[in-house]
C-alpha cells in the first residue's frame, strides 16, 4: 500500500481542536487526509484551519453540486484506506451505529466499504448512559474499532472516562487500524511498542511528583534546591503516552505541562504532602521530586532586616513530611510505589538502603555529582526485591520510557 490515505469525520465537540494536531501528526507521519467536518464540528474548527492543515479541500455538505461532480460522496467515502471519526460524539455515535444517514457525513459512513475507526468524546455521563453502550456494542459487532476515551478532568469540569484520547495515541490507533488492513510501510511517529500495546497503562492512574520545593524563609526568601524537574515531568509524559490518568504534583519549576498530563502546582513539601494525598487513591505512585528535607522552623512575616550591627539572624530549621515514607504507610498505598534517589556517592548502597527504610517497592538510583540536576541525560539504576537493573546514560525521556515499560510490564 503507498502513503495511508484517512478520510477524517470532525465531530461537534469541543474536543474537535484535537482533531487539528491529529492532522498534522498525520501528515507528519506521510499520510494524506481528507476532512469531513459536520455541522456541529464547524463550531469548534473551522474549514479553512482543516484545509489549511491538510493541503486538501475540507467537505461540509452532502449538497454541493460542485463535488458532487467532482467526487461523489459514494467516491469520497471509498477514496480512503481508513476513515476516522474524531471526535466520534454520543450523537454521531448514535447516528451510526442505527444507519441513519442525514447529513454528509453520516452518509459517507453509511456508504463506505473500508475500516472505520471512532475516538469518542463526550461527558461521562453521557458516555456511561447505556443508550451510549448500547450503541458502541452495536458498532464494535459491526466491525467499527472504537478506541476507549481517557480519563481524567473534562472541559465541562466533570471527571471520568470520555475525554479524547490525546492525538499521538489516535494517531497509533491509526498504525494499528492500517496494519491490521495489509499497510505494512513504518509511520514517522509510530511509538516502537507493538500496537496491540500502545496503551499498556490504560485504566492505571499514576500519581508523579516533580521538581524542588521552595521553603520560604521570609516574604522574599526560601530554601531550595537544583531540581529541574525535567525527569519527573518526562516520567508523567511517557505515562500518558502508556494511556495512563496521570497527575502530576509539580514544585515550582519552568516546564510545560506534558499532554494528556492533570498537572496540579505547589510551592511547599508540605503542599506536595496534602496534594499528593488528594489525589489518591493511585495504582503507582512514582515520587521524583526533590522534596527539601527541612524547612524554615517560622516564616518571617515581615522581610528580615540587616540591622547594621553585623549580627546575622538565626536560621532554624523543621523537618519537612517525608511524603514517600508516609505514602507507603498509608493506607491507600498505591500498589506499586515508587521512589528516587539521588545521591553522590556509593550510589547503590544508599539507595538500596532508602528502599527498605521509605518502604518503596522500587528505588530509582542516580548519581547526581555530576551535571544531572537541570541536565538532559541521566544514568540510573533500578533497584526493585529481586536486583539491580542499571541502564546506560540516555536522555531524561528515554529513561522515562524504559521505566513506564517496566511499571507496564509490572501490571501485565
Ligand atoms: O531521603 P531522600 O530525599 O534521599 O529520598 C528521596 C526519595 O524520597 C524521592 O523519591 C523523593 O521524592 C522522596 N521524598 C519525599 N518526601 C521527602 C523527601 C523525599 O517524598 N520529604
Amino acid at each position: 500500500m503507498a502513503d495511508p490515505r484517512i478520510l477524517l469525520v470532525i465531530g461537534g465537540g469541543i474536543a474537535a481542536y484535537k482533531s487539528c494536531e491529529l492532522v498534522r501528526l498525520i501528515r507528519k507521519g506521510g499520510g494524506s487526509v481528507a476532512c469531513v467536518l459536520t455541522e456541529g464540528g464547524s463550531h469548534f474548527v473551522t474549514a479553512m484551519t482543516l484545509a489549511a492543515l491538510s493541503e486538501n479541500p475540507v467537505h461540509t455538505t452532502l449538497w454541493d453540486l460542485k463535488n458532487e461532480v467532482e467526487m461523489g460522496h459514494i467516491q469520497l467515502s471509498r477514496a480512503a484506506d481508513l476513515v476516522v471519526v474524531c471526535p466520534a460524539t454520543a450523537d454521531l455515535m448514535a447516528k451510526m451505529a442505527a444507519g441513519i444517514a442525514d447529513d454528509l457525513a453520516t452518509t459517507l459512513l453509511l456508504a463506505t466499504d473500508k475500516p472505520v475507526l471512532a475516538v469518542p468524546a463526550m461527558n461521562v455521563r453521557m458516555w456511561q448512559h447505556p443508550a451510549t453502550r448500547r450503541n458502541v456494542a452495536t458498532l464494535r459487532a459491526s466491525g467499527v474499532t472504537v478506541m476507549e476515551p481517557d480519563e481524567g478532568a473534562m472541559a465541562c469540569g466533570e471527571f471520568g472516562p470520555g475525554r479524547l484520547p490525546e492525538p499521538e495515541a489516535v494517531w497509533a490507533e491509526i498504525g494499528a487500524a492500517l496494519a491490521t488492513h495489509g499497510h505494512s510501510q513504518p509511520l514517522e511517529g509510530q511509538p516502537d511498542f507493538a500496537p496491540e500495546r500502545h496503551r499498556p497503562l490504560f485504566g492505571k492512574h499514576v500519581l508523579i511528583t516533580a521538581g524542588p520545593t521552595h521553603e520560604p524563609i521570609d516574604p522574599v526568601r526560601y530554601i531550595a534546591n537544583r531540581s529541574s524537574g525535567k525527569q519527573g515531568f518526562a516520567i508523567a509524559a511517557a505515562a500518558a503516552e502508556a494511556g495512563a490518568r496521570v497527575t502530576l504534583v509539580a514544585g515550582p519549576v519552568h516546564l510545560p505541562t506534558p499532554p494528556g498530563v492533570d498537572r496540579v502546582d505547589v510551592e511547599t513539601a508540605r503542599q506536595m504532602a496534602a496534594a499528593v494525598e488528594a489525589a489518591l487513591p493511585a495504582d503507582v505512585a512514582v515520587m521524583v521530586a526533590a522534596v527539601a528535607d527541612w524547612r524554615a522552623a517560622e516564616e518571617a512575616g515581615q522581610k528580615l532586616k540587616k540591622d547594621g550591627s553585623g549580627k546575622v539572624p538565626p536560621l532554624h530549621l523543621a523537618e519537612n513530611p517525608d511524603i514517600l515514607a508516609a505514602l507507603a504507610q498509608s493506607p491507600q498505598r498505591p500498589r506499586l510505589l515508587v521512589g528516587f534517589a539521588a545521591e553522590t556517592e556509593r550510589v547503590i548502597d544508599h539507595a538500596t538502603a532508602k528502599r527498605a527504610r521509605k518502604g518503596a517497592d522500587w528505588i530509582v538510583a542516580n548519581d547526581v555529582s555530576g551535571d544531572v540536576m537541570g541536565g538532559h541525560a541521566n544514568a540510573v539504576h533500578i533497584i526493585t526485591a529481586s536486583g539491580t537493573e542499571s541502564l546506560p546514560e540516555m536522555p531524561k525521556e528515554d529513561v522515562a520510557r524504559a521505566l513506564v515499560e517496566r511499571i507496564a510490564d509490572a501490571f501485565a
